[in-house]
């Protein structure tokens, strides 16, 4: 790995990160689900814990690959998640102590109204699956942190389609103001840009909408970019 320069900024810091793609049960054996690989999250829990934080990384169906690196940080504490309700109590508990929240996980936005106990068969004909929304935890963690010097900084994740990098920031600047975090960072993705990839490519907005950032490379190296934009905004 490329050299990197020594910091400790983020020592004495507690963070909060969840990763992954939540899944949510139609029936015992079959789940709604998405194709985040949990890779981004892990690499933001990981540049945390190497710049002295003492992280809680939530993972959401993560492979054990993914988090190899994770897990041999002595600074991260990991908690494994199923569903959009699981990650929400857990990173609510995980909040309550934090000094930066980071909701990096897809999490999904409707679940299944109601689950069935037993398997769907095919002889009961073809289901039809009623959808409820979920919780928008950054918008809850957001909105129920303290405020004060100490204030909590919240990071919101947001992966868009978009045609282009002016409709990627018009429709990010709408999002990051009604999520109400401290910093929101958009990424586009499309079928084949943005999931599975190891490069990746972010523009980082304040709440009012403001460009702080513009990063591209590695998810870790998007990831150190998350975290000196931060640092940045702490007072
Ligand atoms: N998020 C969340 N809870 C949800 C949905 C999303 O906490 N129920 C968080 C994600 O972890 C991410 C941010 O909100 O940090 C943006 O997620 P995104 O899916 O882009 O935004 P939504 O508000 O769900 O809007 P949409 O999917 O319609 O674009
Ligand atoms: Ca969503």
């Amino acid at each position: 790995a490329a050299a990197r320069p020594l910091r400790s900024d983020l020592a004495g810091l507690r963070v909060a990160v969840s990763t992954g793609g939540t899944r949510e049960p139609i029936d015992p054996v079959r789940f709604l689900g998405n194709r985040s690989s949990g890779r981004q999250g892990a690499a933001l829990a990981v540049s945390a814990a190497e710049r002295g934080a003492a992280v809680t990384l939530v993972a959401a169906h993560v492979d054990d690959g993914v988090l190899d690196d994770a897990l041999s940080h002595p600074g991260v504490a990991l908690v494994r998640v199923s569903s959009a309700a699981d990650l929400h109590a857990a990173m609510t508990d995980a909040a309550a102590s934090a000094d930066v929240v980071a909701m990096v996980a897809a999490v999904a936005d409707f679940r299944v109204a109601e689950v069935s106990q037993g398997k769907l068969r095919k002889e009961d004909g073809v289901p039809e699956l009623r959808l409820v929304p979920n919780p928008d935890i950054l918008a809850d963690l957001a909105a129920s942190r303290g405020s004060g010097p100490a204030r909590q900084t919240v990071v919101g994740f947001a992966a868009e389609t978009a045609s282009d990098d002016d409709e990627l920031l018009e429709r990010g600047r709408r999002k990051a103001a009604r999520k109400g975090a401290d910093l929101l960072v958009v990424n586009r993705v499309d079928w084949d840009r943005g999931f599975e990839a190891v490069e990746n490519r972010v523009l980082i907005l304040a709440a009012d909408g403001t460009l702080v950032a513009d990063a591209a490379g590695t998810k870790r190296a998007v990831a150190d970019a998350v975290w000196d934009a931060v640092v940045a905004s702490r007072p």
